[in-house]
């Protein structure tokens, strides 16, 4: 593997048109904070890099919902997911905005760049326009139906029901979300980057140079994209929206957000040193000692070999980041291309896709403001159930099950046990180590190997893996004590006790160092419990980080259980917020008990014809309707005076049960039932046949 010197490490640049969930955490945001933790404390140069994504249609489409400005909507999500993401204990060296001047000029720079270099094409075409809201509809703008799955909002790029890239034009009964109108077709001049005469260089670079070290996941869609064959793509849109195209005659145009947006890391990047070197620090907020700095240094994390660049993803963002980024990068001329892109799948949440619109989610502040104690146990949960190589499922029983039977039973547990004995029985000082037993050798072996074991693990992208390492860790050090029973041996051998003590206690100071990467506010805590600074990785494997005789501090619990009503609460939660925003969904009633044809087979089902049809006197709920059944003319009352006139009745077919017993209602006896059906909306319909039959046929 090639060494390098620096690393630059981004997360994707969220929209900021809404809260983020916990699925986004896993897919991008938690594996990379512990990919920059863990190099940071490796001693490597690496800056984490991160920040608002405010462009796209998807800003002033939120706008409209919110009956508010993009700017206001912009301000106001960047605000709440960064504040989260602190919380979160997701470090960025910094967290920058789309919407920066400097990011404006970093964009249009590159514009520029490549069109003077010729490599853009300038093409007029055809694109759909609301000819009410006087405007042209990109992306976002538009919906309709899915071509590929028949899903009905799918949106002008992708369809969320099945992840299919697609463009407007494909859409089957286009809408604009402006007016809710079918939209013409108008001509439009747009640039374009020929993404086709990139094939080569891509197959090269993607298909030979990384089909050993990318994901399978990542890899197999490049390969897919690559081998599809590469089309032209539009770097910019007729919006209001965004940064405006720098070239005469391109008024009321802006550059595509997926141009921008990635030239993002790079703003950030330019940012981060420029407030650093100036000491006037906006964006910038280091995670670690930088040295002295020029504003000029960005350069390097950029455009230098020896940089190794990294973006961590969620699956939706690999063509942009593998394919479509890289290019422009490419183009350019100047600047590296990613060394991986450890994209991850999607995360479930109890059963079903989760969606902030369809309200199945649970947003990072909501999780927040219900467990504000603990950011770790989400970090652990999530970590454990990273979407890594498949998409993964969220359930609150795992999160509870995470939490008491591992992060409690096994680390918690550990640790407070050597460190309750080591108050009991050596007045809280680190107790001297006699000679080693087997059993002690055994173990002082095992935890020299671990942290290389997690090391490599993370150092390949595998952080399920790099988790478990450290519940192996921890593990560790509860069989030892179980093996050693130091709180039987006390009386007959002190010293053996000290001995064991004096080992567990180096066990616990090894789950501070490693454990910081995966779960920072506890390991603080913990350094607190051992009185020690925080060690850097280098130390990791080491037997004697705490010298015999050192006074250890307080000692309290690292995690504590979580009842089964908190869950329960959590799962009505998440039920209610879902019904609350989709009341057709929860009207939607379970399955009756299964029947057997024979019992099907009687009913008497028929088309009938209605003969005449009226207004039943003190009921604004039943229509009188006389039908011709094929056998005879008879009076059915049905309640569907609210959404059918008596005249509009008049000559309609309709589907009767026609063996139900009679039935008196205010009077009049009603001799059978007309079949309606009704969806969760409140909207009732009549049942009819296809196409016109004839009053008798019967339905089977
Ligand atoms: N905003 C995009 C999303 O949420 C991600 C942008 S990543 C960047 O899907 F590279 F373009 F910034
Ligand atoms: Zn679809």
């Amino acid at each position: 593997m090639k060494n390098f010197k620096r690393y630059t490490v981004t997360a994707a640049l969220p929209y900021a048109n809404g809260p983020k969930h916990i699925g986004h955490l896993a897919g991008a945001y938690i594996p990379a904070d512990v990919y920059t933790r863990y190099l940071r404390s490796a001693g490597r140069d690496v800056l984490f890099v991160g920040g608002s994504d405010e462009h796209g249609t998807a800003i002033p489409n939120q706008a409209l919902k919110e009956n508010t400005t993009p700017q206001a909507i912009i301000d106001k999500y960047h605000a709440l997911i960064y504040d989260c993401f602190k919380k979160l204990g997701i470090a960025f060296d910094v967290y920058h905005r789309t919407s920066e001047q400097l990011h404006h000029q970093t964009s249009q720079e590159m514009f520029l760049d490549l069109y003077n270099k010729g490599l853009l094409t300038e093409e007029v075409s055809e694109q759909y326009y609301d000819e009410e809201a006087q405007v042209f509809l990109a992306d976002r703008y538009i919906v309709g139906t899915c071509p590929r799955c028949g899903f009905p909002n799918a949106y002008g790029d992708q369809c969320e029901n099945c992840g299919s890239t697609l463009s407007p034009r494909e859409l089957i009964n286009p809408r604009s979300t402006l007016s809710g109108k079918a939209p013409a077709l108008r001509e439009t001049k747009h640039w374009y980057l020929p993404l086709q005469q990139y094939e080569g260089w891509l197959k090269e670079w993607i298909l030979k140079d990384h089909a050993g070290d990318w994901k399978a996941n990542v890899y197999g869609q490049c390969k897919s994209w690559i081998e599809a064959g590469l089309q032209p793509r539009a770097m910019t849109r007729d919006l209001d929206w965004g940064i405006r195209v720098p070239l005469p005659g391109a008024e009321g145009k802006v550059l595509y957000v997926w141009f921008d947006a990635p030239i993002g890391y790079v703003s950030a990047t330019r940012a981060f040193y420029e407030e650093m070197s100036s000491g006037k620090l906006k964006y910038a907020q280091p995670q670690r000692d930088f040295g002295k700095v020029k504003a000029d240094d960005w350069q390097a994390r950029w455009k230098d070999p020896e940089t190794k660049l990294v973006h961590f993803i969620g699956k939706d963002n690999i063509v942009f980041h593998c394919i479509i980024f890289p290019i422009m990068l490419k183009a350019h001329g100047e600047f590296i291309v990613p060394d991986n892109v450890p994209a991850n799948e999607f995360m479930n949440l109890e059963g079903d896709k989760m969606s902030t619109s369809r309200g199945w989610s649970i947003e990072m502040h909501e999780y927040l403001e219900d467990f504000p104690d603990k950011p770790d146990v989400l970090r652990y949960c999530l970590l454990a159930n990273l979407p890594e190589t498949k998409d993964s499922e969220f359930t609150w029983k795992d999160f509870q099950a995470r939490n008491n039977n591992e992060l409690v039973a096994i680390l918690g547990n550990f640790v407070n046990r050597a460190l309750v004995l080591t108050q009991k029985y050596f007045d809280n000082k680190v107790p001297e180590r006699g000679p080693l037993e087997d059993v002690d050798k055994a173990v002082i072996g095992e935890l020299k190997a671990l942290p290389e074991r997690i090391a490599a693990s993370i150092e390949g992208y595998r952080f399920r893996e790099a988790t478990a390492g450290l519940m192996d860790l921890a593990r560790l050090g509860n069989k030892y004590l179980a093996e050693t029973e130091p709180w039987k041996v006390f009386k007959s051998d002190p010293a053996r006790v000290g001995t064991i003590l004096n080992i567990a206690l180096q066990i616990a100071a090894n789950l501070a160092i490693v454990g910081e990467v995966f779960l920072p506010f506890s390991m603080k805590k913990l350094n607190t419990m051992l009185k020690t600074e925080s060690k850097t990785w280098k130390y990791a494997g080491s037997d004697i980080l705490l010298a015999e005789g050192h006074l250890l501090g307080d000692s309290q619990l690292l995690f504590d259980k979580i009842e089964d009503d908190v869950i329960a609460r959590q799962l009505k939660k998440l039920h209610d917020k879902r019904n609350a925003m989709d009341p057709i969904r929860t009207a939607i009633k379970p399955l009756k008990p299964e029947i057997t044809i024979d019992e099907f087979s009687k009913l008497d089902i028929r088309i009938g014809k209605v003969l005449s049809a009226e207004k039943m006197e003190k009921s604004n709920k039943l229509l009188k309707l006389t039908i011709d059944t094929g056998v005879d003319k008879r009076v059915v009352l049905s309640g569907i005076a609210q959404h059918y006139t008596p005249e509009e009745m008049v000559g309609k077919q309709v589907t009767l049960i026609a063996n139900l017993a009679p039935r008196k209602m205010m009077g009049i006896e009603s001799q059978g039932m007309v079949l309606m059906a009704e969806d969760g909306g409140g909207k009732l319909k009549l049942l009819q046949p296809s196409e016109l039959l004839n009053p008798g046929s019967i339905v089977s």
